[in-house]
């Protein structure tokens, strides 16, 4: 069964937390992935960084491998790399469900790169800083499954939220296909993870506000809760 049979689950399911687990214990991957799961959570979001692209370096294809190992949740992998049209197959055969590049690292490559991802047979998400206006992802609107809209610098971890993330999810929700799915990541917290909702996004990808808390099951449904759209 093709790897792009997680979209149309995932958009049904929305809004879902997606936890990013750049923060987590790299030393008991396997324990920390058990929890995630009995919290119910719906998949999983790996930061890739080169170190390059933004300045941070994390992890590549054998840590993804490792999770595909631990987990059959959908792995959605977040490429902040240069020239990521490079890697997109070993990310696929690594066990990524979804590649996500970013359109500043792309530029005039990006919808060749999407469609490469789509007949990998994986789903295709383009991702934007806070820096770059909501334009630059319009001509993708058709191709790609999923936009990635960050709502902070790419790089780290427990940042604050830009609320120029709103807007341009507000923006993409009006004028992209109903299946679209819109992602926002970067400082989603108790305090702005209901405005993510509101303003369209289907996949909120969370790290520090639950790998900072002791019971992630607990931080995962209090962020739920709070998420409600209540319009
Ligand atoms: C940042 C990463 C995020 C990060 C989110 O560049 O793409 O996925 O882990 O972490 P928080 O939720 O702490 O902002
Ligand atoms: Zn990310």
């Amino acid at each position: 069964m093709s790897r792009r049979s997680h979209l149309a689950r995932l958009r049904q399911q929305s809004p879902l937390i997606l936890p990013s687990v750049l923060s987590c214990d790299y030393s008991d991957m396997r324990g920390e992935v058990q929890k995630l799961e009995a919290a119910g959570v719906q998949a999983l979001h790996l930061d890739v960084m080169d170190g390059n692209f933004v300045p941070n370096l994390t992890y590549g294809m054998p840590i993804v491998a490792a999770f595909r190992k631990l987990t059959e949740l959908p792995l959605d992998v977040h490429l902040m790399i240069e020239n990521p049209g490079r890697y997109v197959r070993q990310f696929y055969e690594a066990g990524a469900d979804i590649i996500t590049i970013h359109e500043e690292a792309a530029g005039d490559e990006t919808a060749r790169i999407l469609q490469e991802i789509k007949e990998l047979g994986a789903g295709a998400g383009v991702a934007i800083n806070p820096d770059i206006p909501v334009e630059r992802v319009m001509p993708f609107l058709e191709i790609a499954d999923l936009i990635l809209i960050m709502s902070v610098n790419a790089g780290f971890g427990g940042q604050k939220f830009n609320p120029v993330a709103l807007e341009k999810l507000e923006a993409l929700r009006k004028a992209g296909p109903k299946d679209l799915l819109l992602e926002v990541d970067g400082g989603v917290n108790l305090e702005t993870v209901q405005a993510c909702t509101e303003a369209g996004a289907d996949l909120l990808v969370i790290g520090s506000a639950i790998f900072n808390q002791s019971d992630y099951s607990a931080a995962i449904d209090e962020l739920y809760r709070t998420a409600h759209v209540s319009t």
